[in-house]
């Protein structure tokens, strides 16, 4: 069968209308355009109107969450970060008064890691909508120093996380159970169990914590190991 040009200008007119309608009934991305908020502007879609959307922002990022509704709406268990930027609070679990509050100041580096990694969590589940303008955004849209500075924290609570996890993995934990009768029980399948110091801890939380590895015998006299009160200095099992 030979093929008329004319029947092919007739199909591909025929594609393009139905692709036209189609997008004109199923938008293929629906991007409203990122909008500029204020304090007070995000206040308003706090959950209480039915007739609104519920918007939350995080590190100055405004996200829809209307479809969260039975937790982000009146009376649901989140509905405190409605309307507002409480980046703290995802972090420090303070609800109240000034615990609902966007500033960082004084987390560690992990913690604002943990509020960065929160912002990727909305950015992946719910809709960006626009920034909040104040301590994230200035009122040019830009990201301010605060913000990259949170960024950058952020990026150093992940590095010494990551060689936290590197350095713990050269020194082999303890097994652990527990049980009612028991109580706790380490136990190291070959070497002795011993407190050490976890090595970054104090740069990570700010705070001193321990955990139980394990130690062949020639490394016991190792400094800054602990053996646990009430067990033997050779016991593989120590009772806590
Ligand atoms: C919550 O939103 C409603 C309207 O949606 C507004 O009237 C009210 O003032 C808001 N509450 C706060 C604490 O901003
Ligand atoms: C929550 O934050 C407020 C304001 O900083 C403080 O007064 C309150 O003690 C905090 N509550 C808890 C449980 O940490």
């Amino acid at each position: 069968m030979a093929s008329s040009p004319f029947l092919g200008i007739a199909a591909s007119f025929t594609l393009l209308l139905l692709s036209l309608l189609l997008v004109r009934f199923f938008p293929l991305t629906p991007s409203p355009p990122s909008k500029l908020f204020t304090a007070q502007e995000l206040a308003i879609y706090n959950g209480t109107d039915n007739g609104l959307p519920i918007l939350l922002a995080i590190l100055g990022s405004v996200f829809d969450v209307t479809k969260g509704k039975s937790h982000y709406g009146a009376g649901g268990g989140y509905n405190h970060f409605s309307g507002r930027d409480a980046s703290r609070a995802f972090v420090s679990g303070n609800f109240t008064g000034d615990g609902l509050s966007d500033s960082l100041q004084g987390l560690s580096s992990t913690e604002v890691k943990s509020v960065v990694d929160w912002r990727d969590f909305y950015f992946r589940t719910y809709i960006f909508v626009g920034k909040l303008v104040g301590r994230y955004y200035d009122s040019q849209e830009n990201p301010t120093k605060y913000l990259k500075g949170a960024e950058a924290k952020a990026a150093r609570g992940a590095q010494l996380m990551e060689k936290q996890k590197i350095e713990e993995a050269k020194l082999p934990s303890c097994n652990s159970k527990w049980s009612q009768e028991e109580g706790s029980e380490v136990w190291c399948d070959n070497g002795y169990p011993r407190l050490v110091q976890r090595p970054l801890e104090m740069a990570i939380t700010g705070k001193v914590s321990k955990r139980c590895a394990c130690f062949n015998e020639e490394e016991l006299n190792q400094p800054g190991l602990e053996v646990y009160k009430g067990c033997d200095h050779l016991a593989k099992v120590c009772r806590l």
